[in-house]
């Protein structure tokens, strides 16, 4: 290596640092922006270190150049563009779709350097084995992304797809990776081993993906967000390049926790939810107590206001549907109207409200919500019961009591004790369900009332109504 390549590696080394400490900064929404600068502008200095290296090594045709600038403008147009127009609630749906792009690259640049490589001596297990990997990662990960982004859009079945055999072939196509990949090693240059693996590699992807219901869904984005990861770390080391490995590692390390993390927020395990169809079970809400179904009771703005103006304590519960409305901004004036005439107002915050993690934060600290008064879960539980209007704002599942009993859809996860408030005010559109699927026990709970709305317009219809009473 020669002084110019050293000095390539050393900014290499430099970048992986600021993606660490940018990382690092991701920690807290104040520093979480400037930490995605420092991370971005170190991927950018990267690349460019990395067509210094190109250009240097003259290792590029023309026809290559073209390529190059062509896909690396055409590339960073589209994603400037998604990412520039998208709202934030499709959010969850752009990340799963440039995991697929994430994916998908990696895996081609495997296929091509196998493809490349006219005999096998040319192809060491260095180059064949992270190869195989890359095929097999990339393509799961691309296949598996389109359809979480498609359930998510509502254009595949949010609901668990299941069919006959569903489990056995999402156990075999797993072990014919295994046959696959053994094959490629010892005969690299075999066009039935690469083409199969793919192949399988894809077909693996939907039949994973499908089974899931949409309440994992978030949780199955951020697994295969690792996967992105690990797919570009085994293209790294088929290019040998050590920037591409290390931002490879460190996604599929971060992701890795991630996906731990939120499932452990809602009571499973990764394996459980990739194998066990969750959304499935019997989801049937209790009934009336004698027997019929249970009835729901609509109110009025001015019913809503009188409950909260007469309040010591108020606990605010957003959830999917205030991200979805955009309506932190009215909350927050809501609360602030409160507050100053001397109640006591909190954030419920469940670490799965909405459909990212840290959505609901990021939202209420646009809307200027004073930290101290957003609280986790475990933290405002124990003062459900002290709360006189636990007001509810487009959050379903993470309430529903149902969570509480064993064999339906959503036993297990924590859920913010609402129904244990003095009384329960929730604002959304419909009897409409959330993300799981399942009806809310909540809602025909006697002491609950429903104010059907949206909730940017009824929070705002609540806030001149409050106003009426203690103005
Ligand atoms: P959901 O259960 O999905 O419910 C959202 C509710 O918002 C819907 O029932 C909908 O009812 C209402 N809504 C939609 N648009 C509205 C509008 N404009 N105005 C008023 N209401 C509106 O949301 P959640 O309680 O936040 O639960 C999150 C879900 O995501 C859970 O199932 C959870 O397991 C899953 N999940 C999330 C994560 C992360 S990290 N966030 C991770 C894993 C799983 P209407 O249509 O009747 O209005």
């Amino acid at each position: 290596m020669d002084t110019f390549s050293d000095t390539v590696h050393y900014v290499f080394l430099a970048s992986a640092v600021c993606f660490v400490l940018g990382l690092h900064l991701m920690n807290h929404p104040r520093t979480a922006r400037r930490g995605n600068t420092l991370s971005a502008g170190a991927m950018a200095v990267a690349i460019a270190a990395t067509v210094g290296l190109v250009i240097h090594e003259a290792t590029i045709t023309t026809t290559g150049w073209l390529v190059l600038a062509s896909g690396g403008l055409i590339g960073a147009a589209l994603g400037l563009y998604a990412a520039r127009g998208v709202k934030m609630t499709d959010m969850p749906q752009l990340v799963s779709v440039f995991n697929a792009v994430g994916g998908g690259a990696a895996a081609l640049i495997a296929v091509d350097d196998l493809l490349q490589a006219g005999h096998p001596a040319a192809l060491g297990a260095r180059v064949s084995l992270p190869g195989a990997l890359d095929i097999v990662i990339g393509a799961v990960t691309f296949a598996g992304s389109l359809i979480a982004a498609g359930k998510l859009q509502g254009v595949v079945s949010g609901a668990p797809v299941v069919f006959p055999g569903a489990r056995l072939l999402n156990v075999l196509l797993p072990v014919s990776f295994v046959a696959g990949t053994v094959w490629l090693v010892l005969a690299p240059d075999s066009r039935p081993a690469l083409y199969g693996l793919a192949a399988v590699a894809l077909l693996f992807g939907v039949t994973m993906v499908l089974p899931i219901g949409g309440a994992d869904m978030p949780v199955v984005i951020a697994l295969l967000n690792a996967f992105t990861g690990s797919a570009v770390a085994m293209a790294g080391f088929v290019l040998d390049e050590t920037a591409l490995i290390i931002a490879g590692m460190l996604v599929s390390a971060s992701g890795g926790i991630l996906t731990k993390l939120m499932a452990d927020a809602m009571n499973r395990s990764v394996t459980n939810i990739v194998i066990g169809g969750f959304g499935t079970g019997d989801s049937t809400p209790t009934p009336g107590a004698d027997g019929a179904p249970a009835q729901v009771r609509s109110l009025s703005a001015d019913d809503v206001a009188v409950q909260l103006a007469y309040a010591r304590k108020v606990v605010f519960v957003p959830g999917y549907g205030l991200a979805a409305a955009q309506a932190q901004h009215e909350l927050g004036a809501l609360a602030k109207l409160l507050t100053d005439h001397g109640i006591d107002v909190s954030y419920a915050v469940h670490p799965v409200a909405g459909r990212m993690p840290g959505h609901m934060n990021v939202l209420l600290a646009e809307a200027d919500v004073p930290y101290t008064q957003l609280r986790e879960m475990d933290d405002i539980n124990p003062e459900f019961p002290q709360a006189d209007v636990a007001l509810v704002i487009g959050a379903n599942d993470v309430t529903n009591p149902m969570a509480r009993r064993p064999g339906n859809a959503i036993s297990g996860m924590p859920i913010l004790d609402v129904d244990k408030a003095k009384s329960v005010v929730v604002i959304k559109r419909s009897m409409g369900h959330g993300y799981a699927g399942v009806d809310n026990e909540l809602y025909t709970d006697p002491k609950t009332g429903m104010f059907f709305t949206d909730a940017k317009k009824g929070l705002s219809e609540l806030k001149a109504a409050v106003g009426e009473f203690v103005g």
